[in-house]
């Protein structure tokens, strides 16, 4: 018997409903040729709820999330909502409720797709990067006293922990084993690179190189290699062949790939998965809510429908997120541009066309 995928659907805010609306579309093309059921459920959550309702995301819902196969999340944000409390009380709250400790960004640059490096092509922008994805600054400790005086003292302080860091490393080495350039042809090892800043944070990243030398000697098959997060967005832009898998922490992964979504064309084609390997996983496109683009059907749908590939891969459907990936890298020679407004195609065309090429 077929299979059923149980997956909670948030379009969210914005340009979210619009790029989900296409994704869906794809995700249930690619069930239909590899035959195994999708079932939806939609959950409205985001700024408008959050306006109307005062509620970001309650711990029955949350609690509800934990029972699908997959979360799928197009966009959450409002420009009259003050910035934090959407970031913290719905996304973080669901990746640091169901423990996604991984984020997981592939940075690829597909077919014809204009990348603002000079000179460089798909061979050369193909890497991926997993971000640790709860702790560092993000996990919240800190605080702030005497505030709005001279004296005023803020503090937000960057944490890890070896259990955090172990299972983070392992999951990046599992990852190399099976997706470095060795593993799938693309060249002659696999590389896993941890990227930090060891020559001043000295705490956290011994404790990072440690575990990562540690962990390495069990994956002969993976090469080890160790940047700086400076050195890294220099190397990005300048040779960003070099990179195969790379792992980092939460905010300088934060940081980097948001570097690494534009040269692959930016936030219309960036996706990602906040991963938690035994739990739920959740899948989103990179890019914001659009709030100019809004409800216009210009939007570039192509970062959520490469989200719904990565949550493929992720059921372990493979087959069907190679056809959603390849059905892309046939649509993006067809397209204008990547930029909203801009692609010679609405965001419905773009829905179209990949799911007729699946
Ligand atoms: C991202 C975003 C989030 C983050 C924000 C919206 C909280 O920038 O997914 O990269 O910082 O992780
Ligand atoms: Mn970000």
């Amino acid at each position: 018997m077929a299979r059923t995928y149980r997956i909670a659907v948030i379009p969210g805010d914005g340009t979210g409903p619009e790029v989900i609306r296409e994704a869906l579309k794809v995700l249930l093309a690619a069930a239909k040729k590899y035959v195994f059921n999708v079932e939806t459920t939609s959950y409205d959550l985001g700024g408008m709820r959050y306006l109307k309702t005062g509620e970001t995301i309650s711990d029955e819902t949350l609690n509800e999330l934990r029972g699908y196969d997959s979360i799928l999340l197009g966009a959450i944000g409002h420009t009259d909502i003050k910035p934090g409390i959407l970031e913290k009380g719905v996304l973080l709250k669901i990746r640091f409720g169901l423990d996604q400790y991984i984020n997981l960004r592939p940075v690829r640059l597909y077919p014809c797709v204009k990348t603002p490096i000079a000179g460089k092509s798909s061979e050369d922008i193909y890497y991926t990067v997993i971000r640790e994805n709860v702790g560092d600054m993000y996990a919240g400790i800190g605080g702030a006293v005497m505030i709005g005086t001279p004296h005023e003292v803020a503090e937000q302080t960057m944490i890890y922990n070896r259990f955090m860091v172990d299972r983070c490393l392992k999951y990046a080495f599992e990852y190399t084993l099976k997706y470095g350039k060795k593993a799938t042809g693309r060249g002659d090892k696999n590389t896993l690179a941890l990227i930090g800043k060891s020559n001043v944070l000295t705490h956290v990243f011994d404790l990072w190189n440690r575990a990562f030398e540690e962990m390495g000697r069990m994956y002969p098959d993976v090469t080890r290699e160790y940047y700086h997060v400076d050195a890294t967005v220099l190397y990005q832009v300048w040779k960003p062949e070099m990179f195969d898998v790379v792992v980092t922490t939460n905010l300088f992964g934060d940081i980097i790939t948001d570097l690494a979504a534009i040269t692959q064309g930016g936030l219309g084609v960036a996706a990602g998965g906040n991963i938690n390997p035994d739990g739920v996983s959740m899948f989103e496109p990179i890019g914001g809510t659009a709030p100019f683009w809004t409800g216009k059907n210009a939007i570039n749908p192509l970062a959520a429908i490469g989200a719904c590939a990565l949550m493929l891969r992720h059921l372990r459907e493979d087959k069907a997120a190679d056809a959603i990936e390849k059905a892309i890298s046939e649509t993006t020679p067809t397209m204008r541009s990547m930029d909203a407004g801009e692609m010679g195609m609405s965001c419905t065309d773009v829905g179209d066309a990949v799911a007729g090429r699946i």
